[in-house]
């Protein structure tokens, strides 16, 4: 059995679905919790995962499509994207072995592009994804030898925390995690999230103004917790 990643929620492994090569992903049992909380909360998160995957899909945003889900065993069965790498080790390990500086800005700019039309899309269709960081973004190499990562599609995963609402306060909360993820995991780079924010903006069609007030709201209500402590 060939294991990608043992994280602290599940479990993904290598399978077979229909004859295809697919990815199985197998939320643990939680044993501090109770065991009916633990079966509702487990089929909560893999009933968000398939829809929301379905209506990345048909907002034309790039997601896994769910093959199989077996809710007894805590198991989704989905396409797996076999040459992609998240957006986080795209960003420490590949764009550093670009030695031309403006090639790598030029290869940032393209990232946080995507990144944020891809979110401004899932938020003009109210799709909440509820965990964006950059290990929950994928680039799939659009040629299969290209190792650096030229040109590649972006495919958004692990919606096991994802919602679907209209509330412009939601939507700023999902963009105050990925603010906060990004000034932890990519410190180094400080504006990653502006540049995804004005992408975000020009891809967003619904409330957008008032998306971003709640957004700095929520931010503003963070520092003000941290400084308290
Ligand atoms: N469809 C896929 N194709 C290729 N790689 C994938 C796919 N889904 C997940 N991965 C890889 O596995 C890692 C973990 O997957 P995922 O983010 O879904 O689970 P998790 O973070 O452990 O779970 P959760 O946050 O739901 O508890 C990803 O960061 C990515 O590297
Ligand atoms: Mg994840």
């Amino acid at each position: 059995m060939v294991v990608i990643k043992q994280g602290a929620e599940a479990k993904l492994t290598l399978g077979e679905f229909g004859g295809k090569q697919c990815l199985i992903k197998e939320r643990f049992v939680k044993h501090y919790r109770h065991p009916d909380l633990d079966a509702h909360l487990t089929k909560e998160r893999m009933r968000a995962e398939s829809k929301t995957s379905a209506r990345c899909q048909a907002a034309g945003v790039n997601a896994p499509q769910i093959l199989h889900m077996d809710l007894n065993e805590r198991k989704i069965y989905m396409e797996y994207f076999e040459k992609s790498i998240t957006a986080k080790d795209y960003i420490n390990n590949v764009l550093p072995k670009v030695s031309d500086s403006a090639e790598r800005e030029q290869r940032i700019n393209k990232l946080t592009g995507e990144i944020g039309t891809c979110i401004g899309k899932m938020h003009t269709n109210n799709l909440i994804h509820g965990d964006l960081t950059t290990s929950n973004i994928l680039l799939d190499p659009l040629e299969t030898d290209d190792s650096s990562f030229r040109d590649y599609k972006l495919i958004m995963i692990d919606f096991g925390l994802s919602s679907w609402s209209q509330s412009s306060e939601v939507k700023g909360v999902d963009l105050y995690v990925l603010e906060r993820s990004l000034l932890s995991t990519h410190s180094g780079i400080p504006n990653l999230f502006n540049s995804i924010l004005d992408a975000y903006k020009a891809a967003n069609t619904g409330n957008l103004t008032e998306i971003i007030a709640k957004f700095e709201e929520v931010r503003a209500r963070g520092r003000k917790r941290t400084m308290v402590g």
